[in-house]
């Protein structure tokens, strides 16, 4: 998929001072101690332009501040940028790759052709420099997107491309940054890749074109296979959640089912791993119907399934050595005369049936199906991803995903991952105390439970369908877009959870 803005990531050798770009960048923490001597070097050559605009007061280095100077010929670069850190001890990796974002974000703003990332060098000694270039990468990625294709009057002038580099005066610290900036760019495209398909309006993406993308994607990556179910095979295979959830669209459902397999053998037994993505092309809430309000935020309702997708993407490119399936259920939640109705009991893949209660809780239907489907093929961890529940974001609101599981191992494995992501999670209960709201009299369960605690009942209803298979679900309502653009990203998809399950699969293997 062509993106928006081409955005390339590679390293340079450089002399900071004899730098040639179009914007250097260099992070500054808040409480700084001591001298930074590439600072120091570039301030002597800009006459003391840095020092005067911190002895004003007008930088600090505190989190989301920046502040820009002119080379003016005195050095090669056009530009400087200096990205606030914040304070030191509180600084991550998610710091230096929201600062590269930042950075990036506004090169794209300022219609510049070329960044030269240096963030690692503030850090030096609390990350080390392969980490930071990985993350350098990824946020250059993230803050240089953007999603126009649809708008025709192209009169901002736009550039389509960027390139980014990571640079440094050292030869032997370059090469760290290297190790680091190959995985980074993999992650960043798969990220943009995610957010271009998920911020398609509905009348591009259904089902069948999801199919169809998936089908592009395992076509150009040599590792991956692709198998779709249409309706005529989720009917010949029985499940009936997925098929009761489209029900009342044009656009058929559809079950996508992606497969890596490693050309590598790896040294140790690794699981094979399900990723498990729900993808409502368009949450109306059927016949259960939403109010109108905000309803075109539910083309984003995909969001979960496309992190599989392109967590595939970023898997197959790494070429990792585990098998890992990307399984997407998919369709589109509308009301007509065809819908499945409240009151309905439909039989699931599992044999399980379900009382729906309320059209609006579909996620769990067609996830269901899926979930029952890896564990029936005997994945040895499944994890889930979806914008299941509102009420995930009244509870964590727009910071941390929900993550409900079955194993303490398998909690601190993802923990881990969304620490160094930045793709933050929060742990939540969803154990038989919930499970019990889900039964029902006439099924074996009903799709919604009491009022309260609908991100714990949600996961509690799928927890059901997987056996005894190690299991986690990540709730990503209210994780999947950003309302407004901030300073580091434009408004829109966020691509959330392929940075995450890509580093919790990474960690699997040990690669860092
Ligand atoms: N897709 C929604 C959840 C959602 C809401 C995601 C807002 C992002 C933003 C989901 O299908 C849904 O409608 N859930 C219902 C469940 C309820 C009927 C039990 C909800 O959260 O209201
Ligand atoms: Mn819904
Ligand atoms: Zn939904």
């Amino acid at each position: 998929m062509k993106q928006i803005i081409d955005v390339s990531v590679k390293s340079r050798k450089i002399d900071f001072s004899a730098c040639k770009t179009d914007m250097l960048v260099l992070g500054q923490f808040s409480d700084a101690k001591g001298r930074d001597e590439v600072i120091d070097a570039l301030d002597k050559k800009l006459g003391g332009a840095i020092a005067r605009l911190k002895k004003l007061g007008d930088f600090k280095g505190k989190p989301k501040t920046h502040a820009l100077l002119y080379g003016e010929g005195k050095i090669a670069a056009r530009r400087v940028m200096l990205v606030g850190l914040g304070e030191r001890k509180k600084a991550t990796l998610d710091t230096i790759r929201r600062a590269a974002a930042t950075a990036a974000n506004k090169a794209v703003g300022m219609k510049l052709k070329q960044l030269s990332l240096a963030l690692h060098r503030a850090c030096a000694g609390d990350l080390d420099d392969a980490s930071a270039g990985r993350a350098m990468a990824e946020g250059a990625y993230f803050g240089a997107y953007r999603y126009d294709e649809f708008v025709t009057e192209k009169n901002n002038g736009r550039l389509g491309a960027l390139a980014v580099e990571l640079v440094d005066s050292q030869q032997s610290r370059l090469k760290s940054l290297n190790q680091g900036l190959s995985q980074g760019a993999a992650v960043g495209q798969a990220q943009s890749y995610a957010r271009t398909l998920a911020n398609r309006p509905a009348n591009v993406i259904n089902p069948a074109t999801l199919a169809q993308a998936a089908r592009d994607l395992a076509r150009s990556c040599k590792t991956l296979s692709c198998t779709v179910y249409d309706k005529k095979q989720l009917k010949a295979h029985k499940m009936g959640g997925i098929l009761a959830v489209g029900a009342g669209s044009h656009n058929e459902p559809r079950f996508i089912m992606l497969k890596h397999t490693p050309t590598k053998k790896p040294a140790k037994r690794l699981p094979t791993v399900a990723l498990v993505g729900k993808a409502i092309t368009f949450d109306s809430g059927g016949i259960s119907i939403k109010p109108s309000q905000d309803m075109d935020q539910m083309k984003f309702d995909k969001s979960g399934g496309i992190a599989v997708l392109a967590t595939m993407k970023a898997v197959a490119e790494l070429g990792l050595p585990l098998t890992v399936w990307g399984l997407v259920p998919s369709a589109e939640n509308l009301p007509s005369g065809t819908s499945y109705r409240p009151g309905d009991i439909i039989t699931t893949f599992s044999g399980k049936t379900v009382e729906v209660l309320n059209t609006d809780a579909e996620g769990r239907l067609i996830l269901c199906d899926a979930l029952a489907y890896a564990a029936k093929q005997k994945a040895d961890v499944i994890v889930d991803v979806a914008t299941l529940t509102g009420a995930c974001m009244v509870a964590l609101g727009h910071h941390k995903a929900g993550l409900m599981s079955n194993d303490d191992d398998l909690v601190g494995q993802l923990e881990r991952a969304a620490e160094e992501s930045g793709e933050k999670v929060w742990h939540l209960p969803s154990g038989d105390e919930y499970a019990d709201e889900m039964k029902s009299k006439v099924a074996d369960l009903k799709n919604i439970g009491s009022r309260w605690g609908g991100a714990c009942t949600a996961a509690a209803f799928l927890r059901q369908f997987i056996g005894e298979t190690t299991w986690a679900h990540l709730d990503i309502a209210g994780m999947d877009l950003f309302q407004q653009s901030n300073e580091y990203a434009a408004a829109g998809s966020t691509g959330f959870g392929v940075r995450l399950l890509t580093t919790y699969l990474m960690n699997l293997i040990g690669k860092k």
